[in-house]
Formats: C-alpha cells, sequence, structure tokens
C-alpha cells in the first residue's frame, strides 16, 4: 500500500536539526507529524502522514469503554554518520499482530508496520534530538473505533504511530540500582489472560500496584505470579538475576510473561555478551535463599526504554529488605548495558538485520 502524505507546509514545521541544550526528558516532546491508518470493511486501508493532532473519535468508540487498544515501543538511534538507524523493528511489529491476537484486533502486516514507521521517522527526522544517549522514541498503537455499546470485538480500528524525541534514560551510566516491592496483593496476569499483550488494560491495572510499591519507597513491584511462588515480571520490565559465575537467568517466558525485545536479543547475543543467559522458572524460596547465601549476585530488569534497570534491594510486604550482593550495581550488568548500546548506536556492529538505517524518500 502507497502512503499519502498531506504534510504541514514549511512554514509550520521544523526546519533546522533539533539540537536541545537542556534535558528532553522521557515522552513529553512531539514531532510534526503522525502516521494514520484506519481499519473499515474488512481491511486495512488509507495509510497516510498527517500533522500531529487531535482525533475526532465517537463518544461511543469501543476503546474507550472496552480498552481494545494495544502499542508497541521502540527506539531509532543516530549513528556517527549522522543518519537514524532503527533497532529491530519487525519484532516490534511481530509482537503487535501477537497482542492483538489477544484482544481480537485485525493483524498488520509485519512490512507495513516497519513500512510506516520508517516513513514518519523520514519526514519527522529532523526532529531527532543531538544530544548524548538521546533517541525518537517510537509509538505506535492500534485502538478500537467502532460507535458501538455491545461487548464485542470492534468492526473499525486505527492505527497510529507518533514519535517522541527523548532524552538519554542514564544521564551519566547506570550509577544506581531501584528497589521493588515483592507483592503478594497485587498481581499483572494470570494464566489464560492478557498478559503477554501490550493491551492498555495490562498498564492501567498496573497502576494501583505501582502506587503501593512507592508508599513502600521502591520504584516499581516485582510481579508474582497468581501463586506468589514464581518471579514473572519486574514494573513494565522483564526481571532477569545473575549467577556467581555471570549466567544470566531470565524467567521462561509464559502467557503471564511479555516476550521483551531486549530479553530475547540479549539471549540471542551469545559469544558476543562473554557470558550464558538462559530462561528457567524462578521460583521465589530459591531466590530468595540463593541471594542470601550470595548466589545470586546481581539482578534487575530488562526493557526498550532503560536496556537494563539494576535492582539493589527488595522489600516485602512487612518492611523486611533483601539486598542484592553489595547493593552496588555490578560488572555483569554495567557490561551488558554497555554492549547492547554500542550495539543500537553503531559503535558495534550488531547481528545481521538488527540495525537498518531510515532511506530518505520523503515528498
Ligand atoms: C510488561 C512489560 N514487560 C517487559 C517489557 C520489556 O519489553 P521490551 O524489551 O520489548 O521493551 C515491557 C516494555 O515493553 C513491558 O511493558
Amino acid at each position: 500500500m502507497d502512503i499519502k502524505y498531506n504534510l504541514k507546509s514549511a512554514s509550520e514545521r521544523r526546519t533546522e536539526p533539533f539540537k536541545p541544550e537542556g534535558d528532553v526528558g522521557f515522552g513529553k516532546l512531539r514531532t510534526d507529524h503522525m502516521f494514520l491508518m484506519d481499519y473499515r470493511d474488512g481491511q486495512w486501508c488509507d495509510p497516510r502522514i498527517v500533522p500531529y493532532g487531535p482525533f475526532e473519535m465517537a463518544p461511543g468508540a469501543m476503546s474507550l469503554h472496552y480498552g481494545q487498544s494495544i502499542f508497541e515501543g521502540a527506539k531509532a538511534f543516530m549513528h556517527e554518520d549522522g543518519e537514524i538507524y532503527t533497532f529491530r523493528l519487525n519484532k516490534n511489529a511481530e509482537r503487535m499482530n501477537r497482542s492483538a491476537d489477544i484482544v481480537c484486533i485485525p493483524n498488520i502486516d509485519e512490512s507495513m508496520q516497519v513500512k510506516a514507521i520508517n516513513a514518519l521517522i523520514d519526514v519527522d527526522r529532523l526532529w531527532f534530538p543531538q544530544q548524548q544517549g538521546a533517541c525518537l522514541y517510537i509509538r505506535p498503537f492500534i485502538f478500537a473505533t467502532e460507535d458501538r455499546l455491545s461487548v464485542s470485538p470492534s468492526q473499525q480500528y486505527t492505527f497510529c504511530v507518533m514519535l517522541s524525541p527523548s532524552g538519554a534514560y542514564y544521564a551519566s551510566g547506570v550509577n544506581n540500582g531501584i528497589r521493588l516491592l515483592i507483592s503478594t496483593k497485587y498481581h499483572r496476569a494470570v494464566s489464560g489472560g492478557t498478559g503477554a499483550s501490550k493491551a492498555a488494560g495490562n498498564y492501567a491495572a498496573s497502576l494501583r500496584a505501582g502506587k503501593a510499591a512507592v508508599e513502600y519507597g521502591a520504584s516499581q513491584v516485582l510481579y508474582l505470579d497468581s501463586t506468589n511462588t514464581q518471579i514473572e515480571e519486574a514494573g513494565a520490565m522483564n526481571h532477569f538475576h545473575i549467577l556467581k559465575d555471570g549466567t544470566v537467568i531470565i524467567p521462561t517466558f509464559t502467557d503471564t510473561i511479555l516476550k521483551s525485545i531486549t530479553s530475547q536479543s540479549i539471549m540471542e547475543l551469545g559469544d558476543m555478551l562473554g557470558c550464558e543467559v538462559r530462561q528457567e522458572t524462578v521460583m521465589l524460596d530459591k531466590f530468595i535463599a540463593d541471594i542470601e547465601a550470595g548466589e545470586i549476585i546481581e539482578a534487575g530488569g530488562f526493557g526498550t526504554a532503560a536496556v537494563v534497570s539494576p535492582v539493589s534491594s527488595y522489600i516485602f510486604e512487612d518492611g523486611r529488605i533483601l539486598t542484592v550482593g553489595d547493593g552496588k550495581v555490578g560488572p555483569n550488568i554495567q557490561r551488558i548495558y554497555k554492549l547492547f548500546t554500542d550495539l543500537q548506536k553503531g559503535n558495534v556492529a550488531a547481528p545481521q538485520g538488527w540495525v537498518k538505517r531510515v532511506e530518505r524518500v520523503a515528498p
């Protein structure tokens, strides 16, 4: 499908590269345009790039009532050559369709999703924030638009891609770990539910747990399975821990854990990473005992936003604190973070097909 361009006039849009002086933060800024495509009469149609702005939507739009809405999150980086490169977008497109299946939204051809994102970045390339560690955050999402008040899959949808010029997650390296609340009260997913999707409702449901974590002085919740025996996720990140021989362990992907692209990439790096990475069911009791015995020396979360978020300690609901190692950010986490960000920035050659240049095709 060819994309139509309805762009802002030259006087309304950015004409110089974006060289911000202060911190641009995460997710706050927008670029000049967005990509839109509609689903009606049983097919996706009318792909277009238009000025960024509000949607017109019926109050009865089904996403507003029954939450049929899914999203993705990815990043693009500027390399030394001044060109913009995306990172494993095909994986995001694949996961978007997995989420779509889980909440009964029609799939969008993966290559069309990737084409849409590339076209939008190309149009708004001057918005790339030229600052140490900065990126263009990419937010594709799909929501139900049919004006009908019955609990059934909508017959109409919109696919939108927007971009947010964002600053470095860690302004001066990974220096501090976070604290996680081990919650037996709040759960993000149950088997047979929507936990393996990026459905908007999963994130609404996580807000109350996040608030509880803050009341304990923690940043986020360490989610357990519904029987409170296995470790699942660390807030909106996959959880991992590192054994004293350097082996990285990520809980096995199930239908209650989101298949993180960061985790998958770390598993696929193999020899480049210099340590074994494997998945297994992580039992909470053993995890605690192994930290106390010094068998587990580092832990954290993997995700697009931070790449790696080290955990320095866990807090239980009774106030007890479990410190990981000496509570400082360990050398394995530092090494993983450095390698991963070097791959994204093009300082180290990434595996074939991971990093792709955004071609200049806009009219
Ligand atoms: C619940 C959850 N788990 C894990 C992740 C990490 O996934 P990724 O590495 O693809 O960003 C995310 C973020 O997308 C998430 O929302």
